[in-house]
């Protein structure tokens, strides 16, 4: 642990006795979701319990998202807020914790003195050593050590009440995208072991989760003791009472055939691929440092869509990379084109201090940014309303999630492909698995009426 200066520390609580409180507001990717959860787990196990009020709580933690400047202002301008609450109530620990710890924290150290602790993704165990001790000085703590080994096995989430349960599978990445901060931020990859990951979503069926979600900033790159991903999708798969898995966000190099035929043979895996593009051109690939082509893109793409039939894809796409022209930013439109993937995450290239592709010379003009995005939303909405169309009249599955935004009389759930359906409540309740006719497509949703309830069928 980094220690700015020597410090002194007296003893903070009791913890049986403890009647602390704490907030914690997360940025970012599930992984952050996820690790909040962990770190509200430590934090109960001290003593704490959660605030309802960020204002009110004795700790406030924000959990940090540095992918894209856009995510940084947003932490930035929350940590304004919790300077004047300080002001207010000087006794308040402020952490900043997770990705943005990182990179920021000579910044976090030299201008923003109300912050009291700074952990990165693998320092969470550090917490609670701190909370107990109280500084007579106003120093911060910082760690931001990244491990070859850290992947919390034993530490199972405090998790809220919902349908859907979150699991962290592996954590970091190797691959080094030269656009992605990623592998500065989470470090190098390493795997949780197959029981560890099988105990927790056993616990979170029992505990009522319908869904679980196994994530991983590289997902399928999952290995622990010669098990690879596959393996580890069935073993869950199979869990009794689990009624559907996702998982996210892979990587293309690694979707293999066996993970592919793994989807395939069991019914609670869904059918959807998040299969992030990124560009088009062959040349902007090679300098993001992808590892494959447009033409393998393309046909992996067709392989997963004759594999997995019905199956919705999804992607990530980066608009204005450093020299991007025209031309290869057709290449993404073509490419587009040919996959017709069901939805699509769109991004304006945004330049990461410390990553390869920042310090390009040949960075693209916001104004041309700015136009290639709305040019790939445009066609993305084009094409998500077409792949919608085509389940017109079609029967799906659906898990029902929570009530519309739009009515209370109605339902939103989701298809195994992954796209939100909007129908009348009927008899149907939260949490079940029900059959919808599709009337109607729209482009960010479907509306259909309730059949039957599958489980019941
Ligand atoms: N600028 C814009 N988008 C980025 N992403 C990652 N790094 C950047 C960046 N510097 C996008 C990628 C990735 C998704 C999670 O975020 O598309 O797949
Ligand atoms: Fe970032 Fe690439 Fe790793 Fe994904 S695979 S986290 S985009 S470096």
């Amino acid at each position: 642990m980094e220690l700015t200066q020597t410090q002194q520390y007296q003893p903070l609580t009791d913890k049986s006795t403890n009647t602390k409180t704490y907030f914690i507001e997360t940025y970012g990717c599930q992984m952050n979701v996820a690790d909040s959860e962990l770190v509200e787990s430590l934090l109960k196990k001290e003593g704490y319990s959660q605030a309802t009020q960020l204002d009110q709580a004795d700790a406030i933690f924000v959990n940090t998202c540095a992918i894209r400047e856009h995510a940084e202002e947003k932490v930035h301008s929350q940590l304004g807020r919790y300077d004047l609450i300080k002001k207010e109530k000087p006794d308040t620990i402020i952490g900043v914790l997770g990705c943005m710890a990182q990179s920021l924290k000579h910044d976090l150290l030299e201008n923003k003195p109300y912050v009291d602790i700074i952990l990165g993704p693998d320092s969470y165990r550090k917490l609670p050593e701190l909370l107990n001790r109280k500084t007579v000085d106003t120093e911060s703590f910082v760690d931001t050590t990244l491990s070859r080994f850290e992947v919390y096995d034993d530490l199972f989430p405090s998790r809220n009440e919902g349908i859907n349960a979150w699991i962290s599978i592996m954590r970091g990445c190797d691959k080094f995208c030269t656009f992605c901060i990623v592998p500065f931020t989470r470090g190098r990859e390493r795997s949780r072991s197959i029981e560890g990951i099988v105990l927790e979503a056993t616990k979170a069926v029992e505990d009522g989760f319908t869904e679980i979600t196994l994530l991983g900033q590289n997902v399928n790159s999952y290995r622990h003791e010669k098990q690879e991903f596959h393996h580890l999708l069935a073993s869950v798969a199979q869990i009794p009472g689990i009624k559907r898995i996702r998982y996210t966000s892979p990587h293309p190099q690694d979707m293999t055939r066996e993970l592919l035929e793994t989807m395939l043979q069991y019914e609670t895996i869904c059918n959807s691929v998040h299969l992030p593009l990124q560009a088009g051109s062959d040349r902007i690939l090679k300098r993001m440092n992808r590892t494959y082509s447009k033409d393998h893109f393309i046909q992996l793409a067709n392989d997963i869509r004759s594999i997995l039939p019905n199956v919705g894809i999804s992607t990530d796409i980066i608009v204005g990379f450093p020299g991007e022209t025209e031309e290869e930013f057709q290449e993404t439109l073509e490419v587009m084109e040919i996959v017709k993937f069901d939805s699509a995450f769109n991004f304006k290239y945004s330049p990461r201090r410390g990553t390869k592709a920042s310090e390009y010379d040949d960075q693209i003009d916001e104004v041309i940014k700015q136009d290639r995005l709305v040019r790939v939303i445009e066609l993305q909405k084009k094409h998500t309303l077409d792949r919608n169309l085509d389940l017109i009249g079609t029967i799906q599955t659906i898990l029902v999630e929570k009530e519309s935004k739009r009515s209370s009389l109605q339902w939103a759930g989701r298809t195994d492909s992954n796209k939100w359906v909007i129908f009348d409540k009927g008899d149907a309740n939260i949490r079940e698995l029900v059959s919808i006719k599709i009337n109607e497509a729209r482009c960010i949703s479907l509306h259909g009426h309730l059949i039957k309830k599958a489980e019941a069928a």
